[in-house]
């Protein structure tokens, strides 16, 4: 439980706000590349509460701008893509992709004094299908080299999340191991879970989350956040352990359809204080991932990314297959049954009535890393994982690990191997 200014403190992310003074410290996705089309539209997106319109130029270079045309206002996401930029649809003013005037066709000569001020724009970049933008104050950090930005495209997969919740519901969701054995767990083994293989073992990782429904969860705080530990007893002398993390400030890499050969991201962006975007990776550091495969979880979605399954429908939510299908009743998809249990939480959660429990450790800690970093912000220093020197900008240390080993088997030890493995390959 914490206390009512906490919990306003870590979820309230509009402009000038403690927590959104924080993530406005971090590049923070704004849209998928496949949403930005030669011939497409401009894309409206509210990012942190702020209204911003993205799109792409002749020239293939994205642009991200304030949404309110900088002559009286309007909506530029409605505007017209040409002549090298963005037009309003109301006078005809055009844009480049950095928010200069280019042309004011509706004024004498196409505007004398057009260059004396400029439609506000923001730091982008185009990196692993993603676009990320810089909304914050001063120079922008450098973009992390995270692993899955940086391997070949047919190897990651990434798609985004419509929710209708506080983002920290997700942000706290994606770092609570235990909830795999119940909200997530198959009753009776699907297609896919028949196929997948836990390494060092021959079960599936449903079969492995039903065999021992109450982990041990340890937690250790690293460069970028918390490495999160997870054990299960299972048959013999073995233990099933994975590592997943907290990244701070919004997003999170666990063990998901690549397992052993690279990870999942769950990157949890507010539009306001009560939606937000989950933009969702998947890479291989080995192999090209199977797209079919990928694209299944797209089943879910309606085109605008927005799920299917929603409050409206009690997430369509079948009883009957609750008895012998699926723990949670909500198909075989993780994002569906994560949407119903974090959404179900309202808009944002009311943590002065929750009682956490002592498998909820890493949802203290990374409570304390994001309170640290507001704080940090506040006395005007870099807050944790904001990266500015070119040699630090690496990180393969980010390991997630889903093995089964012996019991007697050291852990930590595991985890370090793993990471000079990847280290040196990378
Ligand atoms: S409001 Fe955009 S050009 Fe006038
Ligand atoms: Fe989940």
């Amino acid at each position: 439980m914490i206390s009512r200014a906490e919990n306003e403190l870590l979820t309230q992310t509009g402009p000038g706000t403690p927590c959104g003074e924080l993530l406005r410290r971090y590049w923070q996705p704004v849209a998928l590349s496949e949403e930005l089309k030669a011939d497409g539209a401009p894309v409206a997106v509210t990012l942190l509460g702020e209204e911003l319109v993205i799109f792409r130029d002749e020239r293939s270079r994205v642009g991200v701008l304030d949404a309110h045309c900088c002559h009286r206002g309007t909506d530029l996401s409605y505007g017209r893509l040409e002549d090298g930029g963005l037009r309003c649809i109301y006078h005809g003013w055009l844009y480049d992709v950095n928010g200069k005037i280019l042309e004011q066709p509706g004024e004498p000569n196409g505007g004398a004094h057009r260059d004396a001020y400029c439609q506000p724009s923001f730091p982008c970049r185009e990196i692993g299908g993603i676009v990320l933008a810089y909304i914050g104050p001063g120079e922008p950090p450098l973009v992390p080299n995270y692993e899955f930005f940086h391997v070949p495209d047919d190897q990651r997969f990434v798609s985004k999340i419509h929710h209708s919740c506080n983002y920290l519901q997700s942000n706290e969701g994606n770092i609570d191991p235990v909830h795999l054995s119940f909200l997530h767990r198959n009753l009776e083994l699907s297609e896919t879970d028949k196929k997948r293989r836990v390494t060092g073992s021959e079960s599936s990782p449903n079969s492995l989350f039903g065999a021992d429904i109450a982990p041990r969860i340890d937690v250790e705080l690293t460069d970028f956040g918390v490495r999160i530990f997870s054990i299960r007893n299972i048959e013999g002398d073995k233990i099933y352990f994975r590592t997943s993390n907290f990244i701070m400030p919004n997003f999170s890499t666990f063990p998901g359809q690549t397992a052993a050969e690279g990870y999942s991201v769950n990157w949890h962006v507010p539009i306001d204080e009560h939606s937000h975007w989950k933009f969702v990776i998947v890479f291989s550091r080995q192999r090209a991932l199977e797209r079919p495969l990928m694209l299944r979880g797209r089943d879910e979605l309606q085109p605008d990314y927005h799920m299917i399954r929603t409050k409206a429908n009690r997430y369509l939510q079948d009883r009957a297959s609750m008895k012998d299908k699926s723990f949670s009743g909500i198909g075989y998809n993780f994002q569906a049954q994560d949407a119903c249990v974090i959404e179900g939480a309202g808009a944002i959660q009311d943590r002065t009535k929750e009682h956490l429990v002592s498998s909820d450790k890493a949802i203290v800690a990374a409570r304390k890393l994001l309170l640290k970093g507001i704080q940090d912000v506040k006395e005007g220093r870099d807050p944790l994982h904001v990266v500015r020197d070119l040699n630090a900008n690496k990180f393969s240390h980010i390991a997630v690990i889903s093995e089964v080993a012996p019991k007697a088997a050291d852990i930590r030890a595991i985890v370090q191997e793993k990471i000079k493995e990847q280290s040196a390959s990378g």
